[in-house]
């Protein structure tokens, strides 16, 4: 992935494609939608690197992608026991895995210095909205999560769609010249919307719609199985956002009541985990 500071030839011009989030705000209970942005200088690796040559064979890698793991990334920051409980991976082979892992992935200390030049990195995506950017100072941050919350038709979902558009554009332009992946738990996801949008930025609207990967997700299971796909499609791609709209709602209809409520809470804090991982791993 080239650097996100480096210019790239402009998707506005050219029907290039293009080499993903997180706009967090708010509490996790107040939570409505989430943005995921990450535009880091590289991308993360892709579980088929751990190969033969570093001794973990082919069937192995098959049962980790089964499992969700589908980046060297995700083996690395996994703790053991997660790995242990994919079917097939005993405990010499998770201990392999690791050690293999923690070989391409930068897991030690680093210099302060090398840190800030990695945070330097990180630029804003417009809202779209110069008042909003603003206060967010400059719009959503990428290589974070920002969570969007707010009463019953305030906009919400419109921001969504507004960020999926304007991550494409040039990085002058207050874009992150990425694609957009766009995960729809509420059936809410309009692309004649992004229409309109692209066409104010004069965008061609073929191309805007032809850079968003689009998903429903229709239970829980279903929306952190979505995540682990996303997560293999941003090694392939520049992805600059990653929205969930909305994160929360599903988790409140698959687990009602009281009885329910620790385990929604549990589960909806790994998806949540789950995102934050994404922005450190690209
Ligand atoms: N900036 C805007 N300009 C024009 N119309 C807007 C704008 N933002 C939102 N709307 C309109 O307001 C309505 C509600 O917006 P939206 O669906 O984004 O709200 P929401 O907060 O996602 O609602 P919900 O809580 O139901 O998910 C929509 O009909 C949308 O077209
Ligand atoms: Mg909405």
């Amino acid at each position: 992935m080239p650097p996100k500071t480096k210019a790239r030839e402009s998707i506005v011009e050219k029907e290039t494609t293009l080499d993903q989030s997180s706009v967090t705000v708010g509490t996790a209970l107040q939570v409505n939608d989430s943005v995921a942005i990450d535009c880091d200088s590289s991308g993360p690796t892709p579980i088929t690197k751990l190969d033969k040559s570093c001794g973990v064979g082919t069937a192995d890698i098959k049962k980790l992608q089964e499992a969700g793991f589908c980046t060297v990334e995700s083996i690395a920051f996994a703790p053991r026991k997660t790995l242990l409980a994919v079917k097939g991976i005993s405990d010499a082979k998770a201990d392999k895995l690791a050690a293999e892992a923690a070989k391409l992935v930068p897991m030690g200390f680093t210099t302060a210095t090398e840190y800030h030049q990695k945070r330097s990195e990180i630029i804003q995506l417009t809202t779209g909205s110069r008042e909003l950017d603003k206060q967010l100072q400059g719009g959503f941050e990428t290589g974070s999560i920002t969570e969007l919350y707010g009463e019953y038709r305030c906009g919400k979902s419109q921001l969504c769609h507004q960020v999926a558009v304007t991550c494409q554009l040039p990085i002058d332009m207050g874009g992150g010249e990425g694609k957009a992946i766009y995960i729809d738990t509420e059936g809410s996801f309009r692309p004649e919307r992004l229409l309109a949008i692209a066409e104010r930025y004069g965008l061609s609207g073929h191309d805007v719609l032809d850079n968003i990967a689009y998903a429903r997700a229709y239970n829980t299971d279903h929306q952190i199985q979505l995540l682990y796909m996303a997560t293999a499609m941003m090694c392939e791609s520049r992805y600059a956002v990653l929205i969930v709209d909305s994160s929360t709602s599903l988790f409140r209809t698959d687990y009602s009541g009281r009885g329910e409520l620790a385990n929604r809470q549990m589960q909806l804090a790994k998806f949540m985990r789950m995102l934050l991982r994404i922005t450190d791993e690209v």
